[in-house]
Order: C-alpha cells, then sequence, then structure tokens
C-alpha cells in the first residue's frame, strides 16, 4: 500500500495561527428549485473550518460548483449564513480578491467565486494556477472527489506552494487504499453509465480474483457485446469491450430484468422494443447471497435507471450490503443518496464522499491531485 500521503498530513492546527490557509473543498451540491437538496458535501467540511478559525488562521476557500461556472450564489448565501466567519466576494479581478484575503482578521475566512468562472481552471493554466497560489502560505487540498481533475485550483496550486491533505481527503485516502487489494472473497458492484471510464477499475479487480457485477448500462453493454438482444436499453454505441472482460467467469450481470413496462423478463429474453429499467428480485437474491458469503464489498453507481425513479433494485442490493457483517465501501453521488435516503450510512464501513474519483483511485491506487502533494519535496 502506498502510504507516501501520510507525510503530507497537517502539522499541529495551532501552528495555523494567523497563516493564509488557502483550503480547496468541493460544495459542489445538488440544486433544485433554488434550493440545495443536499448539503452533506458542506456539511462535512464544518468542523475542520471551525477548526482552523477557531485556532486564528486567515482562511480563503475555493469550490467548484457545476460543469459549466455558473455563480456560487445559492450555496455561498448557505454558506454565510450557517458559518458567519465566511464571507463571499463575487469579484473575479485577482487583485481586489488579493487585498481582500490580505485584509482577512485571524479567524475569518474568505470565500472565492466558482474557480471554473475562471478561463484556465479546468486546463490548469499557470497563470491561474498562480494567482491562486498568490492568495495565501499554505494549500490544503479537503476535496477527494475532484482530486482526479487535473485542474488549476487542486494540482497547479499545490505544486506552487506548502501543500498538506484536510481532514477528509486523508480519511479518504486511509480508507480505499484499503480496498485496492481487497480481503476475499470480494466483489465489486459497479452501476451507472460511461462504462468506459470503468473498464480499467474492473480489469484492476478481476486480475485479483474478484468477482465483478456490472448492473445498469454496464451490463446491457455487455449483453450488446455478447450479441444479445438489449431492444431499446441504454449502452455505450461507441465501446468495444475485449473479449477478455466479456467472456471473464467472474463477471456476473443481473439474471432477470425490469422493463420500462413493468414486465420481468430473463436477461436473454428482453424483447427489441422493450428496454430495461432495473434488475429484478432474482438478481437481487443472487446478489444477496453471494454479499454474505464475500469478505469485501465495493459498490458505486445505482443499478437501474435512478434519475427516472427505477431504485428498487439499488435499495434492496445497499440494504443488504448494510445489513450485513462484510466490510462494504460505497461510492457515487446516486449511491450515496439511496444510501442516505434508506438512514444506512452508518452501516458501511466507508462511505467516500468521491464518484469518479474514488474508482480512479481504486485502479490506479493515486489521483493527480494525490501526487501534486505527495510529489513535493519539503
Ligand atoms: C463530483 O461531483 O463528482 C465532483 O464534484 C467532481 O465534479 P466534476 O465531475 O464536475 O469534476
Amino acid at each position: 500500500m502506498n502510504t507516501s500521503w501520510q507525510q503530507h498530513l497537517l502539522p499541529e492546527i495551532h501552528t495555523l495561527k494567523s497563516k493564509r490557509v488557502i483550503v480547496r473543498v468541493d460544495w459542489n451540491m445538488p440544486i433544485k428549485d433554488g434550493e440545495i437538496i443536499d448539503t452533506s458535501r458542506f456539511d462535512v467540511s464544518i468542523p475542520f473550518l471551525k477548526e482552523l478559525s477557531f485556532a486564528g488562521a486567515k482562511i480563503v476557500i475555493l469550490t467548484h460548483f457545476g460543469e459549466k461556472g455558473e455563480s456560487l450564489g445559492i450555496i455561498a448565501s448557505h454558506v454565510t449564513k450557517t458559518l458567519p466567519f465566511i464571507s463571499f466576494t463575487q469579484s473575479l479581478d485577482f487583485d481586489e480578491i488579493k487585498k481582500s484575503a490580505e485584509s482577512l482578521e485571524e479567524g475569518d475566512a474568505l470565500l472565492l467565486e466558482n474557480v471554473r468562472m475562471w478561463k484556465g481552471e479546468t486546463d490548469n493554466v499557470p497563470s491561474l494556477s498562480e494567482s491562486f497560489a498568490s492568495l495565501g502560505n499554505i494549500f490544503i487540498n479537503d476535496a477527494f472527489s475532484v482530486s482526479h481533475r487535473e485542474h488549476s485550483s487542486v494540482v497547479g496550486i499545490a505544486k506552487r506552494m506548502l501543500s498538506y491533505f484536510g481532514p477528509l481527503c486523508a480519511r479518504e485516502l486511509e480508507n480505499l487504499s484499503k480496498a485496492i487489494t481487497p480481503v476475499k472473497p470480494a466483489i465489486l458492484i459497479v452501476g451507472g453509465a460511461k462504462i468506459s471510464t470503468k473498464l480499467l477499475l474492473i480489469q484492476h479487480y478481476l486480475d485479483q480474483g474478484v468477482t465483478v457485477f456490472l448492473g445498469g448500462a454496464m451490463a446491457h453493454n455487455i449483453w450488446k457485446g455478447r450479441g444479445l438482444e438489449i431492444g431499446k436499453s441504454f449502452y455505450d454505441s461507441n465501446l468495444k469491450i475485449s473479449d477478455t472482460i466479456l467472456n471473464h467467469p467472474l463477471i456476473l450481470t443481473p439474471s432477470d430484468v425490469i422493463l420500462e413496462s413493468g414486465e420481468i423478463v430473463d436477461y436473454n429474453n428482453i424483447p427489441a422494443d422493450g428496454m430495461v429499467v432495473d434488475c429484478g428480485d432474482q438478481t437481487v437474491e443472487m446478489l444477496g447471497e453471494k454479499i454474505s458469503s464475500s469478505k469485501t464489498i465495493i459498490a458505486n453507481g445505482p443499478l437501474g435507471l435512478y434519475e427516472r425513479g427505477w431504485r428498487k433494485g439499488s435499495e434492496e442490493v445497499l440494504a443488504k450490503i448494510a445489513n450485513s457483517e462484510v466490510t462494504s465501501y460505497i461510492g457515487g453521488g446516486d449511491t450515496v443518496a439511496i444510501a442516505h435516503s434508506l438512514h444506512l450510512l452508518q452501516n458501511f464501513t466507508f462511505v467516500s464522499l468521491g464518484g469518479g474519483a474514488m474508482l480512479e483511485f481504486l485502479s490506479a491506487g493515486t489521483l493527480v491531485g494525490i501526487e501534486s502533494i505527495t510529489n513535493q519535496s519539503k
């Protein structure tokens, strides 16, 4: 297990008194009808920010929100109401922002606009990384869930200043490091779309003799590749899956599926006009047996068309994991939201705040945002 990250944990918090500390968080939260529908990503940051403030640090906070770079508005007003020592600046002018950062009192914090509003953030442009770095003396990455992105506020900034991992990031590294080589028998349960981004992960676990259950659109791709009828079900038409994965004996897919019409059919009996929306009861039972005879479960991604309300399969499988004795690691926005709505979050060994970052970390053992800190000479 690579433990070099442990040498980059924060020094004692009192040593940060009067230092200007830049903290990268991930407050990319879901918004519906002008309201944040799940504040967990902010809630988990509160203890550390309070600690920093209490210790007398001068805090500059960076976060992204969405993909297109919309204003932090709604998020900023929730944050500043909950933690009044934080103020929000909508300025995009670094001279102005620098003045505000330099005039911070001990214990106060300045939240910047969505980092994706600056051109160059997602291309890790050096001049933008310099501008972010110019706002403080120390950088703390506490945003594991975006640490797979080679962005200025994640990678560029860390290379330019003394940098550490914050407590949330450290928790992810410590726990997920154990899941890279799980105690067997183990199962990886992956759902959701974007199978192309998950092939390395699947191969990583197959190579270790771990059973891999693929649900949702990922299963449709496997069936399509095997020449089966998948009707109008979603799949990635541009993807060619290697024969090694396609026919690997450790790859499992649902044995029965629910169609949009509500009908339940066997996986090899999907009608040409049918659309698969969830896995069926037989599949849930089969997974339940596998779960109870395993030592480790890693689950990420819904097993049905979650966004259209087809969540029964995912709910039942998550409940089986939660009620078992196995060591369990779950992650991915939809999976965590389902577990949260079932009040089961505390039943899992570890709940990752990362979606794509979790998957990439498990297969690669590191992330660009982690390397930018561990490769630093102190
Ligand atoms: C996430 O929601 O997974 C993280 O915030 C990363 O967001 P991104 O996929 O827009 O980079």
